[in-house]
């Protein structure tokens, strides 16, 4: 099942415009999970509910030019900023073909980033001042994939770009690991924001924690 498609029908349970036509998996998943799991659903669609608006408001800040949003999903979130902020165009990548999307100023690219193939891609589109979007994607890495991404987004940080992303930071929940049978297996590689500090200046790259509580951190990596 896509975790994508999960994570739009969690969302839709507060906010009816993530509503779509969601898979007979993805219904009886939502349908099994408010049943067993009501706290879990109420508590995780609001986090990250509140976590799309931090990160909506922040890349509106931040006023890039161009936006690659990396492990994309079915998200379009960010479209409405084309042409109303300084964002003049969006690539999302995902390695699923999702291409239901509907807004102009889009591209998208099918492509796992765990693999180099993709990255040359990447390292083509040029920004003025460019930034890298993860929303859900870093918790599908495993620790050999994740320091993969990192050095090559070590690369693209020195062409313009600042990487904005989140992390989970708490011990996996049991609601969450059996909902990950169904979802993809997802890791909890740091425990607080001072680890994520202290693992991306060890790639000789500089952390900006943004946001910070006992769940999530929100940071913006960028060139020393
Ligand atoms: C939890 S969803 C988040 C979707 C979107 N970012 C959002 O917040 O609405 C994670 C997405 O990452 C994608 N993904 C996972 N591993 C990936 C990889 N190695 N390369 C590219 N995309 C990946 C999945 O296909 C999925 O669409």
């Amino acid at each position: 099942m896509r975790s994508s498609e999960f994570l739009q029908a969690l969302l839709s349970t507060i906010d009816k415009s993530y509503k779509m036509s969601f898979s007979l998996k993805t219904q009886i998943l939502l349908y099994f999970c408010q049943i067993f799991f009501p706290n879990y659903i109420k508590i995780a669609a609001k986090s990250r509910l509140k976590l799309k608006k931090d990160m909506i408001n922040l890349v509106e800040k931040y006023r890039p030019d161009i936006l690659i949003e990396l492990g994309s999903g079915y998200s379009k979130d960010y479209f409405p900023l084309v042409n109303k902020s300084a964002i003049k165009n969006i690539i999302q990548i995902d390695k699923e073909n999702i291409t239901d999307r509907d807004r102009p100023h889009y591209k998208f690219v099918k492509g796992d980033i765990t693999k180099y193939k993709v990255w040359s891609k990447i390292y083509n589109i040029k920004a003025k001042k460019g930034l890298v979007l993860t929303e859900g994607l870093f918790s599908y890495l495993n620790d050999e994939e994740f320091y993969f991404v990192i050095n090559k987004l070590k690369g693209l940080v020195k062409k313009r770009y600042s990487l904005l992303t989140h992390e989970p930071i708490k011990p996996i929940s049991v609601s969450r690991k059996i909902i990950s049978i169904f979802i993809g297996k997802t890791y909890r590689r740091f425990m607080s924001a001072k680890e994520i500090k202290h693992y991306y200046e060890s790639f000789g790259l500089k952390t900006q924690i943004i946001k910070s509580n006992k769940w999530q951190v929100i940071y913006r990596v960028y060139k020393t």
